[in-house]
């Protein structure tokens, strides 16, 4: 299962990156806005400060929703450096766009999806990521981790290559779930990947580890 970060904080970014275990980033319109960045150079900067930090594919997403314009925008994000990723929306332009750039290879995230039905047209499609927004769901009384579920299953069944991306992770379980459900991606923001870390009998048990040895090598 591969880990990227769903941040545009590039201090972030380096502190996963640091711990060793990061395969990627995903960003998006509203990450990017809460980092400040704003303003078409800026944000293309951003993007290739982004690619610098980290060797693996960077999500970029396009702000066109028709299908030449998307295109448009996705060559000239795909331009700025190997590992961009174009992000498109799950839209019926969206969906053509993505037609169109798997065949010109182009590497695209399908985004914005919420069910099993979208995620077989990404995959009709060519999308080298799909991305289930599972927090999302979630928030709406469903089961974001069932549809992950039923979306690895499905894509087994037919041999679909599309990556399944567990995108809207909320806390730590959401990332054991989606391991267990056959993710092959979870994108996450810092704090459920470091709280990965933390178990109290860890703790406790280094406490004892480092006090016995302090205790048999004492003078
Ligand atoms: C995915 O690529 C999106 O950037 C992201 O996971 C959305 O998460 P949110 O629902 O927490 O905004």
């Amino acid at each position: 299962m591969k880990f990227f970060i769903d941040t545009a904080n590039l201090d972030q970014i380096r502190q996963a990156h640091d711990l060793g275990i990061l395969d990627g980033v995903t960003t998006n319109p509203s990450l990017m806005a809460k980092e400040g960045v704003t303003g078409h150079d800026n944000i293309m900067k951003h993007y290739v400060d982004i690619c610098n930090i980290v060797d693996g594919d960077v999500s970029a997403e396009v702000i066109a929703t028709d299908f030449e314009n998307i295109i448009k925008e996705a060559e000239s994000l795909a331009a700025l450096h190997k590992n961009i990723v174009v992000k498109v929306p799950m839209i019926t332009e969206g969906v053509k766009a993505i037609k169109h750039l798997t065949y010109k290879n182009i590497k695209t995230n399908c985004t914005l999806v919420f069910s099993a039905g979208q995620a077989i047209l990404a995959a009709k499609a060519g999308a080298t990521y799909v991305s289930p927004f599972i927090g999302r769901i979630d928030d709406v009384s469903y089961d974001g981790v069932s549809l992950i579920e039923q979306i690895v299953y499905i894509y087994n069944l037919h041999g679909f290559e599309t990556e399944v991306l567990a995108a809207s992770i909320r806390h730590s379980n959401h990332i054991i779930k989606c391991a267990e459900a056959g993710a092959d991606v979870v994108t996450c923001p810092l704090d459920p990947i470091l709280k990965l870390l933390n178990h109290p009998l860890t703790d406790i048990g280094l406490e004892k580890f480092l006090a016995d040895y302090k205790k048999g090598n004492q003078g």
